[in-house]
């Protein structure tokens, strides 16, 4: 054997030492013991629902708690100022939230870089106040459904940070590794593979947050104990994050895999397995198939056809009559959210005109799909004066002129633009205000069960009128949108002979009559709805 100089060995074992250090892969800058993966199975355990059985018919209202209500003076929304808020979303006539990422993150922001996927962001407060939360819910009638991020988790993540270490890690195949820099790929006009040090890693949102290996089962089964975990604890169902993204198959070849959807199908049986549960998937490039694969999917697209309609566009009108003619009622709508790739607040789409704003409200509320109303859309909340991008929309809730009603301290964010005069304390006591209208609308929809869950028929677009009927057993409504600056007129036949048709909106308006031959004309006049509702 062949002796090794003195100083040689010194320089090998410091290098050995090292490598250990960082896990044995060598070169990532880590430092100390590599930290703990919660790998801890869990068995179902349902505690049930007492939730009413339709409550999933929503509508739903979207908050984002870092900007919702603090309730400690630090300027951060939280899981308490929340509770507080609850009767205020009651009124609002919401049967269900969807909370943004409520887990511990490293992005200190949005959520989506999830560190921990068993704990509550520390921002935020504490398991106990989640629980507190889902109770405090559920005793008004309403489900708390939080963010699930599968697709890929923060850096920080324990995880990752051992699938970093090196080749040799018991979580390397955790994440996406190759040993060289793939070329050829572009994801959402970036190069998603990012320099690990130990390898490549695919990222395709962000350095920070490595896609997982969801081709790996353990890596799958681990995701379905954590759904558990928030499912045995009473949650009551999961807005799945980015389901598009999930599998990569290639350069080409990694949106929409087939992969995707057999883990979503995975996913819907897992929740369904509890009792009255809701899944909504978030596929901003292929929503209708994940509308099968989950249950339901958000409608992107629709969106924009909502808004343009209510401007009075009329081939927009004709998307949203056609809408629901293919696509399953069980899509989720919504006129904007969290993310600017959808839309700026309504409000600035509208440029503050609230006719136009009140009509595309009208038309989420009365129309098939599960309505979502992003939090402060409401009371037409703009976006900050002073922001671009995603911060832009997700500002502190205006609840007074300032920012005193959303906290004691200064916000972590600038407020909106408008809030001095489109708040929740001014609109609460204004009987024509947009909440007024907003309440007035999700009211309506609740009060007749067409409305809420019914089929949807006779869909015709005229112009800038729309129309349409919705009906279950023993009801059937008539929606007349005109979104023209002038009064239309609709003749809708096919109806029962001489039958009641019962005024239900607006409050001013009166019962009419189908003639001999089941027909009606209603008019309707300009920038309006109507409401009529026949009952056998
Ligand atoms: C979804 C979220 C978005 C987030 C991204 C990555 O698009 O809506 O806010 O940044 O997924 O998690």
């Amino acid at each position: 054997m062949m002796s090794t100089p003195p100083l040689r060995r010194l320089a090998l074992t410091l290098l050995l030492l090292a490598l250990a250090a960082c896990g044995g892969g060598g070169g990532s800058g880590d430092t100390g013991p590599l930290p703990e993966v919660d790998t801890r199975a869990v068995a179902q355990d349902d505690p049930g629902s007492t939730l009413p059985a339709n409550w999933r018919q929503g509508p739903f209202a979207e908050i984002f708690v870092r900007a919702y209500q603090d309730s400690d003076g630090d300027g951060i929304g939280d899981l308490r100022g929340l509770i507080s808020r609850l009767d205020y979303l009651k009124d609002l006539g919401v049967t269900g939230l969807w909370l943004m990422p409520v887990t511990a993150s490293q992005d200190g922001d949005h959520g989506y870089a999830v560190t921990d996927y068993r704990r509550i962001e520390r921002d935020y407060g504490s398991l106990a106040d989640f629980d507190a939360l889902v109770a405090a819910a559920h005793a008004r009638g309403i489900g708390v459904v939080i963010d699930y991020v599968m697709n890929h988790s923060a850096a920080q993540h324990p995880a990752f940070v051992n699938s970093k270490a090196g080749t040799g890690n018991a979580f390397r195949d955790w994440y996406v590794w190759q040993a060289g820099h793939p070329s050829g790929w572009n994801v959402f006009g970036s190069d998603p593979w990012r320099n690990g040090f130990t390898g490549w890693y695919y990222a395709a949102f962000w350095d920070q947050m490595p896609d997982f290996n969801l081709k790996s089962a353990t890596v799958v089964d681990w995701h379905h104990d954590n759904l558990r975990f928030w499912l045995n604890r009473g949650v009551d169902g999961f807005r799945f994050d980015a389901v598009g993204n999930l599998v990569e198959n290639g350069p080409s070849a990694w949106e929409s895999q087939p992969q995707n959807y057999t883990l979503m199908r995975g996913v819907k049986a897992l929740v369904a397995g509890y009792e009255r549960r809701f899944l909504v998937c978030e596929s901003p490039a292929n929503p209708l198939p994940f509308g099968d694969a989950c249950g339901s999917a958000f409608a992107f697209g629709h969106q924009f056809d909502l808004i343009a309609a209510a401007r009075g566009d009329a081939t927009a009108v004709r998307a949203v009559a056609d809408y629901f003619k293919t696509a399953p009622l069980t899509m989720s709508t919504m006129l904007s959210n969290h993310d600017s790739f959808a839309g700026q607040r309504a409000w600035d789409q509208f440029n503050g005109d609230q006719a136009q704003y009140r009509l595309a409200a009208a038309t989420l509320l009365l129309m098939p799909g599960t309505p979502f109303i992003y939090y402060g859309e409401e009371i037409g909340m703009a976006g900050a004066a002073t922001l671009s991008g995603d911060p832009k929309l997700r500002t502190p809730m205006s609840w007074t002129a300032t920012s005193a009603g959303f906290t004691s301290g200064t916000p972590f964010r600038a407020v909106s633009a408008n809030i001095a005069s489109q708040n929740v304390a001014a609109q609460l006591t204004a009987s024509n205000s947009l909440l007024a209208w907003y309440r007035a609308m999700t009211a309506l929809r609740r009060a007749n069960p067409s409305l809420n869950g019914g089929s949807y028929e006779a869909a015709v677009a005229s112009g800038s009128l729309l129309h349409f009927q919705r009906a279950v057993a023993g009801e059937r409504s008539l929606v007349l949108i005109n979104y023209g600056r002038s009064n239309a007129s609709a003749t809708v036949d096919g109806l029962p002979a001489s039958a009641t048709l019962n005024n239900a909106f607006p409050p001013s308006g009166t019962d009419l009559a189908t003639d001999a031959g089941g027909s009606v004309t209603v008019t309707v006049p300009a920038q309006s709805v109507r409401v009529l509702v026949l009952r056998s």
